[in-house]
């Protein structure tokens, strides 16, 4: 068979349904193998990139077409449990438990090796990752193929793993024999991998078999240290995982903090980027997705089943890659069960980058501005119509509420001829009553005379961030009632509010710059 690398091959793809398994595919794809070809198949972790295990020339075809440091070495997919003792010596005892409890399933183990395996294989280590998959396209494959299946994922090196077969075919197309297109993984994650020449066995990569899970069956386990955080200064044990995996094309940084504070973060970061004219990504979750505003949202899944999250994961960066995106800004997810991994390998995509949201939601003071007045129909709409316009540092929701509001009403006509001539509009609006529920810590609300004011204060409790318009600005203006008088008397009542809108303005921008 051709090195497939110098001369550019077509690459043969064929859909298999695992439902009904389509033999005559399987031992095309098997016979490709042993022929020392390669072969991109499902697992329920991630799509491999198959080749004979003990075929040396097999394994640097392998490295060739991801374009992987050949230092960086291979698992070894088995199918049946005796496959395990051709090609490791010394396992030891707990092996046993683990492949009764985890196998076939996504759990790799680290043995030494036996003289079958060649160090191509394994990138020159006296030690073999071995495997067995539970998908049942990978096992028939690895039957087929002769019972040792080398494969990495299927991804160019430093681009995420592919969990569809679309993703191989964008990074691997002509430069392998075929891909088995078995749809969308199960897992979405690679395995775990437990590295069991070292007592007690140490994991040297987070995948869906936790920590807690391996301990329930052997006991204690360690942890290589190097898996989360930036802080170790220590190379990792597993070689693959030194190298910055995968970049986004547009800088990743994980936000911390409380969900709440994430949300709020993200949110201000999209919005000052919004500012700027740059677009961000966002990486979110079905809970919180509908709080986003500005950038483009995906969401990962939901976190009520963190499965769901490491599903979408790789394909959402990929994605993010598609789009025209300057920075992604992701949510965090907790460092427990396959959270561990989720994490492990979106703090690999953002090179460590993280920053806490604490700080940046505490630089806004409000979120939301109240506009207080009668009947809800003319100065206070007018007010919020004019702050809308305004160039504003921060995100504010800006609505207008009544006291004496018995049914919603439309805008005086007389205001929304006024602003009509400043080329605004309050058409649409309907007149909303004021709530308890409006005064909320956030919220600002600011009553055009005061009246209006002393009602709320003397009516709630928690009027700390309540006060007259004029109050607030610390401005002796009075606000006009134009109600019931001439158009004129309109006009002159927007003059004055536009000015006052002007300094609520710089007022709440300066609040931004850490003022008070
Ligand atoms: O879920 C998976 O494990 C997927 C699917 C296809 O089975 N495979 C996978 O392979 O993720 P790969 O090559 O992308 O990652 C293998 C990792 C690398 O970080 C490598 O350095 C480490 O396993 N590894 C392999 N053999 C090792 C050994 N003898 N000692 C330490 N680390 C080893
Ligand atoms: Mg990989």
């Amino acid at each position: 068979m051709k090195n497939g690398i110098m001369d550019p091959m077509k690459t043969i793809i064929k859909k298999i349904d695992v439902n009904q398994i389509d033999e005559t595919v399987i031992s095309e794809a098997g016979s490709i193998l042993k022929q020392g070809g390669l072969v991109a198949f499902p697992t329920e972790t991630v799509y491999g990139l198959g080749a004979n295990a003990l075929d040396e020339e097999a394994a640097k075809k392998t490295y060739a077409a991801k374009g992987r440091p050949s230092d960086n070495p291979l698992i070894v997919h088995i199918a049946d449990i005796q496959a395990l003792e051709e090609i490791a010596v010394n396992i030891p005892p707990e092996t046993e438990e683990l492949a009764f409890h985890f196998w076939p399933g996504p759990l790799t183990m680290i043995f030494e090796k036996s003289e079958k395996v060649p160090y191509g294989t394994t990138g020159g280590l006296d030690t073999v990752a071995v495997r067995m998959p539970s998908d049942l396209i990978a096992r028939e494959l690895i039957l087929a193929a002769g019972g040792f299946v080398s494969a990495p994922s299927a991804n160019t090196s430093g681009r995420p793993s592919p969990t569809t077969a679309e993703h191989v075919r964008e990074d691997l197309d002509g430069k392998i024999e075929m891909i088995l297109d078995g749809g969308s993984v199960d897992i979405g994650l690679e395995s775990t991998i437990l590295d069991m020449t070292v007592t007690p066995p140490m994991i040297l990569r987070p995948g869906a078999i936790t920590a807690d899970m391996l301990e329930k069956v052997i006991g204690p386990v360690s942890v290589d240290e190097t898996i989360l955080g930036s802080e170790s200064e220590q190379a990792p044990k597993a070689p693959g995982m030194k190298y910055r995996h995968y970049a986004p094309k547009a800088k990743l940084t994980i936000v911390e903090g409380t969900l709440r504070e994430e949300v709020l973060a993200i949110r201000q970061l999209a919005y000052a980027a919004f500012r700027e004219g740059k677009n961000v990504g966002i990486i979110a979750t079905n809970e919180t997705e509908k709080f986003y505003t500005h950038g483009l949202v995906k969401n990962i899944g939901t976190r009520e089943n963190e499965k769901t999250i490491a599903r979408n994961l790789y394909a959402v960066l990929r994605e993010f890659d598609e789009e025209e995106v300057e920075a992604i800004y992701s949510e965090s997810f907790a460092i427990q069960g396959i959270g561990n991994a989720i994490m492990n390998r979106l703090e690999k995509a953002a090179g460590h980058t993280r920053i806490a949201a604490a700080p940046i939601v505490e630089q806004q003071k409000y979120r939301r501005v109240i506009f207080l007045s009668n009947t809800d129909t003319s100065r206070g709409p007018m007010a919020a119509e004019l702050l809308k316009h305004q160039d504003l540092v921060q995100e504010y929701a800006i609505d207008s509420r009544g006291l004496i509001v018995l049914f919603p009403e439309p805008a005086n006509q007389k205001a929304e001829a006024i602003m009509k001539s400043g080329q605004m509009t309050l058409e649409g609006h309907s007149s909303v009553a004021f709530a308890e529920e409006d005064m909320q810590e956030d919220t600002l609300i600011l009553a055009m005379d005061e009246g209006q004011k002393s009602k709320v204060v003397s009516e709630y409790e928690n009027t700390k961030n309540v006060y007259t318009l004029n109050e607030f600005l610390e401005d002796d203006t009075q606000i006009p009632n134009p109600y019931g008088q001439p158009l004129t008397a309109y006009g002159e009542c927007y003059e004055i509010l536009m000015k006052l809108i002007e300094k609520l303005t710089n007022k709440l921008n300066a609040f931004t710059k850490g003022g008070e």
